[in-house]
């Protein structure tokens, strides 16, 4: 379990980036899995949260929490057409250490750059970190994000629970933000004038589109999905219970591990993924008495997405037919295809010099591109390796993304950008 050690030390670190780096380092490792564990409102994230109202205090940026627990940064009053970037600061569990902060950082690095170059912008500029992201505590992913554009029921995220019982409710309540005030803010996001958010590359398409490119520019994102799949059987005696007496959920919520694999086959581009699976009661010599399957799907457009989960559970319903065994399916969340603004997406590619690329990644990015003008400059992962501890990216290219990041708001800024 050493591989990503190494990575784990060679945060950059010198340089502008070290400082803030360094500050982070240590902030909610997972001692289990190795990288790290933060999750929405968890003590790492209040943590990271504090760390961010700090860095913002020292430049002499106003901070503010929205009624969604998102935080804002604000160089200049907020008004309208503001220009905002940023990104996440959780996790996935076992997570990378640049999937998210790398946003924030370069973001904090970003204002220091625009002053060292003395811009005065010409409409507000605010820094924001989303909540939950990942969804690695409460299910949901971009929760922050979810709630400001009004795609989810905030009744319903009010009541999603972690896996110790606790409600997204509580967990607000206890960072400090009014539960009972969550829910879309259609003021909030007319004042965006432009979103950016600079984000780690997840995947190989950057190196493969170009690979001397330490930046590329985000086109689009791929429609994504989670669904529940809860198998129940007959909890039993592992030594006594002959085959032929047997209803073991593990049985098709293994076929649907299978089936998954067998459908994305059929389709190329599409992915689907089992990284969660749960059997209740967990004991060696027990035959489970349910299994929780959690399915992420990936796929064109919504209803590409669907019509292949459709297929995968057409296989695992057999299974449970054979094996004696209720399946149910709660599809937990679905985020449709989006394609980040064609003009900013393209201006920003010519501008920098850096390949447009699709991703397969879901990002805040996504959430805000159907309401406001939307664009993602990724930075180069050499490995193409993310939501694991040995995500990595060179302090050259991270530097690299901060000027990009820099000149990217600085054009948005200008007195020329802003409409009339
Ligand atoms: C988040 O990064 C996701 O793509 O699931
Ligand atoms: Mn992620
Ligand atoms: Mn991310």
């Amino acid at each position: 379990m050493t591989p990503h050690t190494d990575r784990m030390r060679s945060h950059p670190p010198d340089g502008r980036f070290g400082g803030l780096w360094a500050d982070l380092a240590g902030i909610g490792r997972d001692a289990l899995r190795g990288g790290y564990a933060r999750h929405g409102f968890d003590d790492a994230d209040l943590q990271l949260r504090e760390w961010f109202v700090e860095q913002a205090r020292r430049r002499g940026l106003d901070t503010e929490t929205d009624r969604n627990g998102n935080l804002w940064a604000w160089w200049g009053s907020p008004g309208p057409n503001a220009v905002v970037t940023g990104s996440h600061l959780d996790s996935v569990p076992g997570g990378g250490a640049f999937d998210g902060p790398l946003g924030v950082v370069s973001a904090l690095l970003a204002v220091d750059e625009l002053r060292l170059r003395g811009v005065r912008p010409a409409v507000p500029l605010a820094l924001v970190c989303f909540a939950e992201e990942e969804g690695g505590r409460f299910g949901l992913p971009c929760l922050g994000s979810r709630l400001l554009v009004g795609a989810i029921d905030p009744d319903a995220a009010r009541r999603l629970r972690d896996g110790d019982g606790i409600s997204v409710a509580d967990a607000m309540q206890r960072a400090g933000v009014d539960p009972a005030g969550a829910g879309p803010d259609p003021q909030r996001l007319a004042g965006i004038g432009a979103f950016v958010e600079l984000h780690i590359e997840q995947g190989r398409l950057l190196r493969a589109a170009d690979p001397t490119a330490a930046i590329g520019v985000g086109s689009s994102i791929v429609a994504h999905g989670r669904w529940r799949i809860t198998v129940s059987g007959q909890g039993n005696h592992a030594g006594t219970t002959a085959p032929r007496d047997r209803h073991d959920p593990m049985i098709p919520a293994a076929g649907a591990v299978l089936a998954a694999r067998r459908v994305i086959q059929a389709h190329p581009g599409a992915v689907a993924t089992v990284g969660r699976l749960q059997p209740i009661p967990g004991g060696t010599n027990v035959i489970a008495s349910s299994v929780d399957v959690w399915l992420d799907v990936r796929h064109g457009a919504a209803a590409d997405t669907s019509a292949l989960v459709d297929e995968i559970l057409h296989e695992a319903r057999a299974e449970a037919e054979l094996e004696g065994c209720d399946l149910r399916v709660h599809r937990e969340s679905m985020t449709d295809q989006v394609t980040f603004d064609p003009a900013l997406t393209m201006d920003l590619s010519a501008r920098l010099g850096a390949p447009a690329v699709p991703t397969g990644a879901g990002h805040d990015a996504g959430l805000l591109a159907p309401h406001v003008p939307t664009a993602m400059l990724f930075v180069r992962n050499p490995s193409g390796v993310s939501h694991a501890p040995d995500e990595y990216a060179e302090t050259q290219d991270c530097l690299t993304g901060v000027r990009a990041l820099a000149d990217t708001l600085e054009g948005l800024l200008a007195p020329e950008a802003v409409p009339r």
